[in-house]
């Protein structure tokens, strides 16, 4: 495995690397979700690149960018196990030069609920995603479900940029209580920790009452009845079209959502229920 700190040096090992190239984007922290990424890469790629850059672009003044775990030492002997070919580390200074000035957005799908909570949140993934394509050039690239605006965000930067990418989606990864794997679950208290299983519980309900052939409304309740109690805030609970983030169509897949605030610490969830009536 290569760890690779710049661009020239990333884009020289590139040059001799068998295709399909696959990229899995990550800030690092890695868990399981992460590794699951890598898993489905080796299924279908012959170079695998991971990057490592914990984008200060994508998060908001007053968010969690200085105190984002960082665990480059164990990525990367986690990386190396999984059989990861290239890892690409860059810094701050390497991606953003002073003199850079090209923001990427998507208009419409970025906008909505985690987009209205954290303006400029989806500008900075997209800068650095369409940035990071730039660089390695991948064949496919993977990303997980856990974070299905970000995935939408994505497929729509690619379908209007035309970018000669298949992006690839991979099932959320879960603790055995439902909890989704996240690196900020390292933030919650054990007390938090089991609050946070609210999330899932919502979800579940919510498809519950989907799949009882109630509408998104009453899904909407049904989640919100559980998230209320256990949370300290409810940021959203959503039924959406999970390629717009806006209003379902009937008889096309449901997306649920949720975002809630424990303590300090801010999760986001989401379950898709594809046999509606
Ligand atoms: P990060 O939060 O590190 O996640 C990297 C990738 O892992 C994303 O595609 C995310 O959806 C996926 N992932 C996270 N938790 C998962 C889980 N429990 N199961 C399956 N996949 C999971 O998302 C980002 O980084 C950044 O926004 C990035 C795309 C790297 C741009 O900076």
């Amino acid at each position: 495995m290569k760890v690779c700190r710049t661009i020239d040096e990333l884009r020289n090992h590139l040059t001799e690397a068998p295709r399909p190239v696959g990229l899995v984007p990550t800030m690092g922290a890695l868990h399981e979700g992460h590794l699951s990424l890598v898993r489905a890469a080796r299924d279908r790629c012959d170079t695998i690149v991971m990057s490592i850059f914990v984008n200060p672009l994508q998060f908001g003044p007053g968010e969690d960018f200085d105190r984002y775990p960082r665990s480059e030492q164990a990525d990367l002997a986690a990386a190396e196990r999984e059989k990861v070919d290239l890892v690409f580390v860059p810094s701050v200074a390497e991606m953003y030069p002073d003199d850079r000035s090209t923001t990427v957005r998507v208009a419409g799908v970025s906008e909505n609920f985690e987009g209205a909570i954290r303006p400029d949140h989806f500008d900075g993934v997209a800068t650095v995603v369409t940035k990071l394509f730039g660089i390695v050039q991948p064949d496919i690239a993977f990303f997980g479900r856990k974070d299905a605006q970000q995935l939408a965000v994505v497929r729509r930067l690619v379908a209007d940029l035309s970018l000669p990418i298949e992006v690839v989606a991979c099932e959320t990864v879960r603790d055995p209580d439902g909890l989704a794997m996240s690196s900020r679950n390292a933030y919650l208290s054990a007390e938090d920790r089991e609050r946070a299983t609210a999330l899932w519980k919502a979800l579940e309900a919510g498809a519950a009452a989907l799949r009882r052939g109630g509408d998104p409304a009453e899904a909407e309740k049904a989640m919100l009845a559980i998230l209320e109690p256990a949370t300290d805030h409810v940021d959203y609970v959503a039924v959406v079209d999970p390629d717009t983030f806006s209003a379902p169509l009937r008889a096309h897949p449901h997306l649920l959502i949720v975002a809630a605030r424990l303590g300090e610490t801010r999760l986001i969830d989401n379950l898709l229920v594809e046999d509606i009536a």
